[in-house]
């Protein structure tokens, strides 16, 4: 069976241009980047091209980027690097876990934090920002693209006010890197999260961008790597695997392949809406990331749809990654406002670079029978069609 992955936020293939930029690194090329031999030398200069690389994609200074290990430890080593016991932090209630759970341990920790609701957009309001702030507040950590509706959040304005009120602005733009222009001074940040496994490049490497004078409290203690920001020799193949994948990301950007994804994921969303009666598009009436639908289907538990589209070799989510399967209805469309029910019956569909148009029509082919099916085995559905119940076997 042709697999057909339409799960590309939980994480990406690894381009064959970035496991061939990365394949000597472990073999013929690989050496320390701390030893001075010649070995050394090479795998030091391999960093600084990737940090480069980083850096062109985010439009900051090569110096200003620290690899981490993923987007979890980009986010951990913002939210913990610029904060003290007594700070207050303000943070949205549809952030990845990876920021949600820091600020629920900073609370453990002295700090305070105030988590601002979103509307039924999934946004939130720069006015609630500022709003919010306070003397004590040290830190804004706002995501720029939400990874299970896609929503971009108004990340400049936010940027405009925490520079106003002089205070840290922190951003994951784990799911906007590779699919939207990345500008850390049109944004204002001071810090900026990344992870190379949600844009073509291996799972356990990332980047944060730490703007030049922001004091960071390292999370990791040891050698002096990353001009002390985050000890330990650094992951040399999967840092030029970033590297790599972000000048391809920066290409796809211009050369129209992000463009195509967005074409495709715009023509699965409207045919959905012509093929299957009762869906709707959670987030679909603001600005959304290229590659990303989430869809309500009425009476059509996510998971058990999930599991059927599983079966015919059609790889989607029903939730982020990390919560699926917990048993949990998703934070982020429950935030919305949309209900326990909706947030229950909803899919996320995610393109990536590997997909082709042929995968949007084989879920076309398949989707509209299995929603009827899963409809007709509900109870509530047949009810609310006045339909008898189905007969025994
Ligand atoms: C928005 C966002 N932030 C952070 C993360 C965590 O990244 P990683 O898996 O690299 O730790 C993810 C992963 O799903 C994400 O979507």
């Amino acid at each position: 069976m042709n697999m057909v992955y339409l799960d590309n936020n939980a994480t990406t293939a690894v381009l064959p241009a970035i496991v061939q930029a990365m394949t000597p690194y472990f073999t013929t090329a690989f050496g320390n980047p701390s030893a001075i031999h010649q070995r050394g030398v090479a795998a030091r200069a391999a960093l600084d091209k990737a940090r480069q690389a980083v850096a062109g994609l985010l439009g900051c200074q090569a110096a200003e980027i620290v690899f981490t290990s993923g987007g979890t430890e980009g986010d951990n080593l913002a939210v913990f690097g610029v904060v003290k016991p007594g700070s207050h932090i303000i943070t949205s209630a549809i952030e990845h876990h990876a920021v949600l759970n820091s600020c629920r341990r900073l609370e453990q920790i002295g700090c305070s934090v105030t988590r601002l609701p979103v509307d039924g957009r999934g946004v939130v309001d720069p006015d609630a920002v500022r709003h919010a702030l306070r003397p004590a507040t040290a830190l804004i950590s706002i995501m720029m693209a939400n990874n299970e509706t896609g929503t971009v959040q108004p990340v400049e304005d936010i940027g405009r006010i925490a520079a106003e009120a002089d205070v840290w602005f922190h951003t994951d733009a784990v799911q906007a890197a590779g699919k939207l222009a990345i500008d850390v001074n049109r944004i204002g940040c001071d810090l900026l999260t990344i992870s190379g496994h949600k844009f073509h490049a291996p799972q356990g490497v990332g980047a944060l961008f730490v703007r030049r004078g922001t004091p960071l409290h390292p999370l990791m203690h040891g050698g002096p790597q990353e001009q002390g920001r985050r000890a330990g020799t650094e992951n040399v193949p999967g840092i030029v695997g970033l590297g790599k994948a972000a000048e391809i990301a920066a290409d796809g950007l211009q050369d129209g392949s992000v463009a195509r994804i967005a074409a495709w994921r715009d023509r699965l969303e409207a045919a959905i809406h012509d093929a299957i009666a009762d869906v709707a598009i959670n987030g679909a009436s603001t600005s959304r990331v290229p590659n990303t639908t989430n869809i309500f289907f009425d009476y059509v538990p996510g998971e058990a749809l999930l599991l059927a589209l599983d079966k015919e070799g059609i790889a989607v989510s029903a939730g982020a990654a990390c919560s699926a399967g917990s048993g949990a209805s998703s934070h982020v469309l429950t935030a919305m406002g949309l209900g326990e029910m909706r947030a229950r019956c909803s899919l996320r569909f995610s393109l990536g670079k590997q997909n082709r148009e042929e995968d949007v029509d084989a879920v076309l082919a398949v989707l509209p029978g299995l929603v009827q099916r899963l409809r007709d085995a509900s109870p509530l559905y047949r009810r609310a069609m006045a339909l008898s119940p189905v007969p025994a076997p």
